[in-house]
């Protein structure tokens, strides 16, 4: 593990919330990921299933997690089963997990060794009244593997069919949307490796420079600080291609002139941040280009001040969007007779600004969290509008994390980083 675990007393404290909501004689089970093969024998790094993580710490293949609060032995309320290391894999990979570790990392007593599995599974499922599935429902996700999670409830299902099932995954979403201050710690300190990078990049940006040398340079910075890399992929977008809202082909090189909006944002400890600033090649921005970034920065200041406990998200959005509907006006992209058509389901904005404004943030980028219940302390989100002009060449986004606070304004997680235009300016060009 490249990064300093968060204290088992959190991943207690998760399995504890989780249970509390689980009905009499439930048995939960959580999975790791599989390491995703590509062909012959190579495979993609692996990548910890989120949940099982976030109820236990554990960071390896193979693993998987049993809570089952009523059970009669209390040494198997809390289960964990890790793959063992034997010779070769001593030999070729290295120790995993000892059970010693895994108590240590988890807080959880009982650890087996994965072979076992089937058979104690067994005899636990018989004195379970239901099975906890954990299915992957958030509301953006498309799938078209099965995952080790799904072949094993496939397997359970076949093989106890007249156990009852319920969800795991909506308890996960609403437990996993309100952070802990380890949590809010951990994000801090992805948010503080993307700063670093950042500020690497930007005297290093030039006209000439291609966008996958400043790829490179964000890399650099983000694996010397124990991040395992980015958090999502990487979107790194000079002149045209800022407008394209997911363009990672970051293979452009860059031109005088242009701006560059770079959406990229490191990972630590498996906790994501989300950042994007938008910057003048040339490290000065035309009149225009300042124009549409003071009203982007406008907006999201806005948007900023409007997070608070008890907002809906939906009329968060409504609200941004006359924000916005305002300064679109200002910069004439919009005109009075085009407003007083437009359709309140389609509002006339969403022609430069088609996204949402914002998403929570925790463990995955687009993490879980309700997008129809009012607004909690100790949410985390992103706050990012942006405004994209195909037919002027370009299009700005700032993004930044923000943490709801009890009372106020957000704690802004990304404040450090530099989103003044001359602020930015000055970085740039050293003066
Ligand atoms: N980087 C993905 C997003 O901003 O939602
Ligand atoms: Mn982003
Ligand atoms: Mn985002």
């Amino acid at each position: 593990m490249r990064y300093p675990p968060l204290s088992s007393k959190l991943y207690a404290k998760n399995r504890n919330r989780f249970v509390k909501e689980m009905k009499n004689g439930g048995l939960a089970v959580f999975n790791s990921n599989d390491i995703y093969p590509i062909s012959s024998d190579s495979t993609l790094p692996f990548a910890q299933h989120r949940d099982i993580f976030y109820l236990s710490g554990i960071d390896q293949e193979e693993s998987i997690l049993l809570l089952f609060p009523d059970a009669p032995e209390p040494e198997h309320r809390e289960i964990l089963f890790l793959k063992k290391t034997d010779d070769l894999i001593a030999i070729w990979e290295g120790q995993k997990l000892t059970k010693e570790n895994a108590t240590a990392l988890s807080g959880i007593q009982t650890v087996y060794w994965l072979e076992s599995f089937e058979k104690q599974f067994n005899a636990l499922a018989n004195k379970a009244q239901l099975f906890y599935f954990n299915t992957n429902e958030h509301p953006r996700a498309k799938i078209e593997t099965q995952t080790r999670e799904d072949r094993f409830i496939k397997w359970a299902k076949a093989k106890f069919p007249n156990h009852p099932t319920a969800k795991s995954n909506l308890i996960l979403q609403r437990l996993r949307s309100v952070k802990d201050l380890e949590e809010i710690g951990q994000i801090q300190k992805a948010v503080n490796i993307s700063e670093k990078g950042f500020r690497r990049v930007l005297p290093f940006i030039k006209p000439g420079i291609w966008e996958y040398e400043i790829e490179a340079e964000f890399a650099h910075e983000f694996l010397k600080n124990r991040s395992k890399g980015f958090a999502y992929t990487p979107i790194i977008a000079s002149g045209k291609n800022s407008n394209v809202l997911h363009y990672i082909e970051n293979n452009t090189q860059c031109q005088a002139g242009d701006l560059i909006l770079m959406d990229v944002g490191a990972e630590f400890g498996n906790y994501a941040s989300d950042l994007t600033r938008t910057v003048p090649v040339s490290g000065k921005f035309n009149p225009r280009q300042r124009s549409v970034y003071e009203a982007v920065l406008r907006v999201e200041n806005a948007a900023i001040s409007l997070l608070k406990p008890g907002v809906l998200i939906k009329e968060y959005q409504q609200e941004v969007g006359k924000v916005m509907t305002d300064e679109l006006t200002k910069l004439g992209l919009l005109d009075q007779k085009t407003l007083v058509n437009q359709d309140p389901d389609k509002p006339a904005y969403k022609k430069y600004f088609m996204h949402g404004t914002s998403h929570h943030l925790g463990l995955d980028t687009h993490d879980y969290g309700p997008m129809d219940a009012p607004l909690q302390a100790h949410m985390v989100l992103t706050v990012e509008p942006g405004i994209y002009i195909p037919e002027e060449g370009f299009g700005i986004r700032i993004e930044d994390n923000v943490v709801i606070q009890p009372q106020g304004p957000p704690l802004v997680l990304t404040r450090n980083i530099p989103k003044d235009p001359d602020e930015i300016e000055t970085l740039m060009l050293g003066v």
